[in-house]
């Protein structure tokens, strides 16, 4: 592989693709392929195979999906299901068609059972009931992890396939969604303070008790897990996954509480009135952490803590108000 491997980023326009590009480029990969989804639409089958079959990318990172929070997933889980199933399916079987090595899968870290073991291993991976919230989007990214293997498995020593999957924890970084309703937790966060502190509000509310436990990595860092993932060389990749056993978790390692979170957020945003909570409200599982242990064996660790992404995306986020 060389750094004019023609690569194709689907979902480029998103946090995680966007991110994956800028990565891309830093190391000096140029020949980078994008279509925007008004371009392509991904579920569409013919119109994945011409473009495949036009353009015979080397490898491709998967980063295309449909996304959304709690609400979102309860409220469409037919689209959920349908969009992500028909997103995989035909990348994954168009770049096979086309003749490409090596392909990387972007799933998440809700494709394990609800009440799995902390920190979240692997091997957990149907193991056990999934969250009901989300089942239909989980059920579509283990397919995803699925496919990966199976075309890794009929067709990798004949035709020379290589394809992986990472599972991400919670991302944050520029380009999130901050919209009031339905966003994130750390770009809910970051608005709300913001807001109170244009506002000069004296306080701000917090959901529940604050000790839920969360994992949070900067999307660059995902991304640089990404592209280290997708270009580890095979026999350390094979020696640290099985062939039916095959993704890796990408997360920063540690977690933090959401009270804590919502001071570091207050400080960087430079909010100066109180946090208050209210006990009244859920809140949620106690912790959500991933193992990493598979992606330090092979190498990688995240190198942007929780208070300068915080920064980054505090900057980025003042961005999107002046646009
Ligand atoms: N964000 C997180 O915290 C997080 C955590 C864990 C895993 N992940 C995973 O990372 C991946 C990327 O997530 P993200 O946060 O970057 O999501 P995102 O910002 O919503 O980006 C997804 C991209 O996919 C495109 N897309 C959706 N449907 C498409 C279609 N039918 N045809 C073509 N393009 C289509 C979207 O384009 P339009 O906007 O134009 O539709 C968008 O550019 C997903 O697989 C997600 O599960 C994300």
């Amino acid at each position: 592989m060389t750094q004019a491997t023609k690569i194709y980023v689907a979902g480029h326009r998103g946090m995680v693709g966007s991110a994956i590009v800028r990565t891309l480029k830093a190391q000096g990969y140029y020949d980078i392929l994008t279509r925007t989804h008004a371009e392509l639409d991904l579920t569409n089958q013919s119109a994945v195979e011409e473009f495949f079959r036009i353009e015979k990318p080397d490898q491709v990172y998967l980063a295309a999906a449909k996304v959304g929070g709690i609400y979102a997933n309860n409220t469409y889980p037919a689209e959920f299901i349908y969009q992500n199933l028909m997103i995989e399916a035909n990348v994954i079987h168009q770049a096979f068609k086309s003749g490409v090595k090596k392909l990387l899968f972007l799933g998440s870290s809700c494709i394990y059972p609800r009440n799995v073991a902390q920190p979240m291993s692997e091997e957990a991976l149907l193991t056990g009931v999934l969250e009901s919230t989300n089942e239909p989007y989980a059920i579509a990214k283990i397919a995803g992890i699925k496919l990966c293997e199976s075309y890794n498995r009929q067709y990798g020593d004949s035709h020379g396939i290589d394809y992986r999957s990472v599972m991400p924890t919670n991302l944050y970084g520029p380009g999130d969604n901050y919209h009031p309703e339905n966003s994130h937790v750390i770009p809910a966060l970051i608005r709300r303070f913001h807001e109170a502190k244009i506002k000069q509000d004296m306080e701000v509310m917090i959901w529940g008790t604050g000790t839920p436990k969360r994992e949070f990595l900067y999307v660059d860092d995902m991304a640089q897990a990404s592209v280290f993932v997708m270009n580890l060389d095979r026999t350390i990749y094979e020696a640290n996954t099985s062939p039916m056993l095959s993704h890796i978790n990408v997360g920063y390692g540690d977690d933090v509480s959401i009270l804590e979170l919502a001071h570091l957020v207050k400080d960087v945003v430079g909010f100066e009135g109180n946090i208050t909570l209210d006990s009244t409200k859920p809140d949620g599982t106690p912790r959500k952490l991933m193992d990493i242990t598979r992606l330090q064996q092979m190498g990688w660790q995240a190198n942007i803590d929780l208070k300068h992404g915080l920064r980054n995306t505090y900057a980025d986020y003042l961005k999107t108000l002046v646009n």
